[in-house]
């Protein structure tokens, strides 16, 4: 863990202008700056970054918050790897806490081995580049496949040289230590002698998602039957081939950019696209696809387009995999290739629109790519034909998303030619089974054995249940829309007018009640002052009201304990707040003003705005307090009829229901009167 003192320097020294102007052109708009957003492809400027404050917003994707998050937002960095990044930038030593002293020879030997594979990196290229060896063997091979310079470098990639130690050698003598030359598999470690595992390879280097050397795969040169035509480095520590996909580092922007991810098996086939200009694509490299790479791709985009070579065994071999990337909530299409070709060769072969224009045309949904694929192999035959349905509806009833599988059946009764109803019958029953053996595993501990009862059997109940719920299916049931949630608007008005007019000192009129002997009411009114924070404060304090809304009512915890310590808020803590949910909101409340596509006309400048926010801040903070109280007494009504009805018996409470009510009332004559 990083310490939180390293994290408030960072904090400290980050400038929010300087982090960004690194990924965006940005230019001077009054006192803030202003750029084309990173995130999608637009014509006029709306992303705009604030000096003063230390936070940015993106007006045409909504997102926002500190140099941090942008990082996290722009790079794909995890929090960690954002701190640390800034860390590198500004100079600043990384101090860590809480690790033992077993966890940090650990981390040392994870760092020693990625240390020596970037070196392992570095040499392989270099050597490619410009030893004459290099050039004349491992480059022109590459200049062969048609790869110019510039992806050669885009992709660091290399060659080891055909000689039995060249690279172990160096390295050793550069000093890296031979324990991680052997841990990290680059080299082969016998009794007293070592080898270069990769010997006469050329060289593809695997990245980490932020661009860290895990890996290497080698490619031989030469047609020999006897060796394998790609070799991987070997598991490790930094090194696990389920959990990456290749080319992730160089494809992660355009795959969040395009909103989409192309998969393809191999190297090669990575590379030639991103070539031709194809540059969201990564590889699962030859083998099925784990549920730890597709969340990878899940990180950036929530859609995935699988291509296929034109080689039929190889489809119906991969496309069992697919069912995974259903499962997580992806969407997934498909590209089968002509027969003989792969990405690779296909690109090769193509110009860059014609290869463009193939993924346009070729794109065809999943589900209905596998119902045709296997109706053809089904030959009308019934009996097979039943395998298929069920087949397919498996595959469905892994879409988490209850309305994306009803699409599906729909779509497939259709081209498959058979009722919705029994895809549905199908589909209740497989689903029927699943939800049954997640509850019998979860249950599993505390059922009494009853020899009568097959143990994977469904109790009787339970069919019915999962029977009506399948039936609400057929009929188009849906979930009820979510009633809008009053209370939370009320308490984010709260939250809006703490941030932006909390330090404000405002007049507040205070309605004062005298009552005669007589018993005759005369109100007066008094103004005093007060700044908007604490009056918001005395107000809720005096209710003992509490936000609904978690993250609010941790702000607004926060915001109690900052005007406890210094009578003022200070908007700081919460743009660089360690709870990326608090920064948002934030910063979406700081950044509102400046929307571009908000702002109608010069002569509505902010100061016109700002003078008269603060003549009506009074008449706000009232409403908005009176309208949250009217909220929370008609609850509380609500809730002490309820109980009335229940225990009709008693009618204690009848009294209470009368005093909130006539309260109620009150509040209501207090909001149309105060001005
Ligand atoms: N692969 C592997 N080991 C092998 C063969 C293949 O790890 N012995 C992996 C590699 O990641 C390779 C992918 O599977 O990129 C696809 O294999 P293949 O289609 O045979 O290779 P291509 O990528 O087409 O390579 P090339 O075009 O260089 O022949
Ligand atoms: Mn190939």
């Amino acid at each position: 863990m990083i310490s939180r003192s390293t994290i408030d320097r960072i904090f400290e020294s980050a400038r929010v202008e300087e982090v960004i102007g690194e990924f965006v052109q940005l230019k001077k708009a009054g006192s803030n700056f202003k750029g084309l957003s990173p995130f999608t492809d637009e014509k006029s400027p709306s992303f705009m970054v604030s000096p003063v404050k230390q936070i940015w917003k993106d007006f045409s994707t909504g997102k926002g918050g500190n140099s941090v998050s942008f990082l996290m937002e722009h790079e794909h960095f995890s929090y960690p790897e954002a701190l640390k990044w800034l860390a590198k930038k500004y100079n600043i030593e990384i101090e860590e806490t809480e690790q033992t002293s077993e966890e940090k020879a650990q981390m040392n030997e994870r760092e020693s081995m990625f240390l020596v594979s970037n070196y392992a990196k570095e040499y392989f290229h270099n050597l490619m580049l410009n030893t004459n060896k290099g050039k004349a063997i491992g480059l022109s091979y590459f200049k062969e496949r048609g790869f110019t310079d510039e992806i050669i470098t885009k992709f660091d990639l290399g060659y080891c040289l055909d000689e039995w130690d060249n690279f172990t050698k160096t390295a050793l003598a550069k000093g890296y230590d031979l324990k991680y030359l052997a841990a990290t598999g680059l080299s082969i470690v016998k009794e007293n002698r070592q080898f270069d595992r990769f010997k006469g390879r050329v060289m593809f280097p695997i990245h980490s998602m932020s661009g860290r050397i895990l890996g290497f795969g080698g490619r031989i040169l030469t047609a020999n039957k006897k060796a394998a035509k790609y070799l991987n480095s070997p598991e490790s520590d930094i090194y696990h081939k389920s959990k990456i996909l290749y080319g992730i580092y160089q494809a992660k922007k355009e795959i969040a950019k395009q909103d989409n991810c192309y998969l393809v098996e191999g190297y090669t086939d990575v590379i030639s696209f991103y070539q031709s200009g194809i540059e969201n694509v990564v590889a699962s490299s030859g083998t099925a696809l784990t549920a730890d790479q597709i969340r990878l791709v899940n990180r950036l985009t929530k859609n995935i387009t699988v291509l296929f070579d034109g080689d039929a065994a190889g489809i119906r071999a991969s496309i069992r995999g697919i069912d995974l990337i259903l499962e997580q909530g992806m969407n997934v299409k498909v590209v089968q290739f002509p027969d003989g070709e792969d990405p690779d060769s296909f690109a090769k072969s193509h110009s860059d629109l014609e290869l463009k224009e193939y993924l346009e045309n070729s794109t065809t949904d999943f589900i209905n790519f596998k119902v045709s694929l296997l109706l053809k192999d089904s030959n009308n035959d019934p009996i097979k034909k039943a395998t298929v349905i069920r087949d397919i509806v498996t595959s469905i009833s892994k879409i988490p998303n209850g309305i994306q599988r009803e699409v599906y059946v729909q779509e497939c009764s259709r081209i498959m030619d058979i009722s919705e109803r029994v895809l549905f019958s199908e589909l209740a029953q497989i689903l029927k089974k699943e939800s049954f053996q997640k509850k019998k595993t979860q249950t599993n501990a505390n059922t009494n054995y009853n020899p009568n009862i097959d143990p994977n059997e469904p109790p009787p109940e339970y069919f019915q249940e999962q029977e009506q719920a399948a039936m609400g299916l057929i009929k188009g049931g849906r979930v009820p829309s979510q009633k809008i949630d009053e209370l939370s608007i009320l308490e984010q008005e709260i939250i809006r007018i703490l941030v932006l007019y909390g330090n404000e000192k405002v007049d507040f009129t205070e309605e004062i009640v005298e009552v005669d002997e007589e018993g005759k009411e005369t109100i007066s009114l008094r103004k005093f002052e007060n700044t908007v924070s604490s009056e918001i404060y005395l107000h809720l304090h005096d209710d003992e009201i509490e936000f609904s809304n978690a993250v609010f009512q941790e702000i607004y915890v926060e915001m109690i304990h900052q005007l406890n310590q210094s009578e003022k808020l200070d908007m700081n803590d919460f743009t660089s707040h360690e709870n990326s949910e608090i920064t948002t909101i934030i910063t979406s409340i700081l950044m509102d003003k400046e929307n571009p596509k908000m702002q109608l006309s010069n002569w509505e400048s902010k100061n016109i705005e700002v003078k008269t926010a603060i003549d009506v801040l009074p008449k706000a903070v009232t409403d908005v307090i009176f309208n949250l109280r009217r909220i929370l007494i008609g609850k509380k009504i609500e809730e002490l009829m309820k109980e009335a009805i229940e225990n009709q018996s008693k009618n204690i409470d009848l009294e209470m229901i009368k005093n909130y009510t006539s309260l109620k009332m009150r509040l209501f004559e207090k909001l149309n009167r105060v001005v």
